[in-house]
């Protein structure tokens, strides 16, 4: 088996690593920066302590804090020119998901014309922009560690993703500490993200050895610590723990992708508007349980991961059973709800099963799904 590693973004691991900022960016010769967040980072004082850092060693920054969930392309092109008319050498974003993804679809825009919407898809050849730091404050989209911005297109009322190397942060800084006020809703939310990555990566038709060992190393720390940090967020070795698992599911997507469960996850996401970690676990037991009629082996290590024993002569369909058990009874520890206890009409989630097998991740799904099979899990899932 011939196997390629990708992509891997230096990173700075720990408690207070955040104040490095300034020094970090010194010592990559930056000297004026574009820093990207939302409103609620200066809230809760994240962005001010970040911002003070940067001062202290003589960083010259331009404030862009006018990121909102679902990034759609207007605020991405607003950035952009903001960031081309002031010559910044380099972008940080501070945040979740979101000014993660505005701060690559800024960087894409530096050096190559707007609109975003000519880069949608795998880019090859798009000139560079300036380095990005990327500083996460949940637990959950691994996208530090990513070459993918989700963008929303406004005009054409759907998201979409850009996927380049002008996308991959230079480095990460991940805190822990500025994860500590996430509320339990969140973390469990982001966390569960963080899970569907890591066991749609050791699934998928392009998982690899490194990446199967970064999904279940990813695994076990989120089956030990995410019930922790989602009971008691103040509790620091939890949250850094879960950064790790987060980080490192965000590596082994990065190098293997993810498969049917994001696929449920962005259609139901879009159509019912879910937050995209709950969208992602809604179906994620029944994903395995499929998944286990070929690859059983590695269900197997799921299983394993999340402390379930298989038996030595199990079948492939024990397996399955067994993941889907495990998976639900963890995701439900969590009180993350059912698709029926978000108000869903059963008719009306099994009108989007066609869009579901349409989706790009289909491609990677570790065997050919139909609609039908698509309809029958999202049936299982319904009031699971
Ligand atoms: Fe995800």
């Amino acid at each position: 088996m011939i196997t390629t590693y990708k992509v891997f973004v230096p990173s700075v691991i720990g408690s207070g690593s955040s104040l490095r900022t300034g020094l970090e960016l010194k010592q990559l010769n930056i000297k004026k920066v574009l820093v990207v967040y939302d409103e609620g980072m200066k809230k809760v004082g994240i962005s001010d302590k970040i911002l003070n850092n940067l001062e202290a060693a003589g960083i010259e920054y331009i404030v862009f804090d006018k990121v909102i969930p679902d990034p759609p392309d207007t605020t991405v092109e607003e950035g952009a020119k903001i960031a081309r008319e002031s010559e910044i050498e380099g972008i940080v974003a501070i945040g979740g998901g979101s000014s993660m993804d505005t701060a690559k679809g800024i960087n894409v825009l530096i050096n190559n014309k707007p609109p975003i919407s000519k880069y949608l898809g795998v880019q090859e050849g798009l000139k560079d922009g300036v380095p990005i730091i990327a500083i996460p404050t949940t637990s959950g989209t691994g996208s530090e560690t990513t070459n993918m911005a989700v963008i929303s297109l406004t005009k054409l009322n759907k998201k979409d993703s850009v996927v380049s190397p002008v996308c991959i942060p230079k480095l990460a800084i991940l805190d822990p500490e500025l994860t500590l006020g996430l509320p339990p809703n969140m973390t469990a939310a982001t966390g569960i993200d963080a899970l569907a990555h890591a066991v749609e990566s050791l699934t998928g038709a392009h998982s690899n050895p490194l990446s199967d060992a970064l999904s279940r190393e990813s695994i076990r720390l989120i089956h030990k610590w995410l019930p922790v940090a989602y009971e008691d967020g103040s509790n620091l070795e939890a949250r850094e723990f879960m950064m790790y698992a987060s980080n490192y599911a965000g590596m082994a997507f990065t190098n293997a992708l993810v498969h049917v469960g994001h696929s449920i996850g962005h259609t139901l996401g879009a159509n019912f508007h879910i937050p995209h970690g709950i969208a992602c676990a809604l179906v994620l037991p029944e994903v395995m349980e499929y998944a286990s009629k070929t690859e059983y082996k590695k269900v197997a290590m799921v299983c394993e991961a999340l402390g379930h024993e298989i038996k030595e002569n199990a079948t492939p369909e024990e397996i399955g059973q067994g993941a889907k058990k495990v998976l639900r009874n963890f995701i439900k520890s969590l009180d993350i709800p059912n698709i029926k206890e978000l108000d869903i009409k059963l008719e009306d989630l099994l009108k989007v099963a066609p869009a579901v097998t349409q989706d790009s991740g289909i491609a990677l799904a570790p065997y050919r799904i139909t609609t039908k099979q698509v309809t029958e899990m999202l049936k299982s899932a319904y009031n699971a």
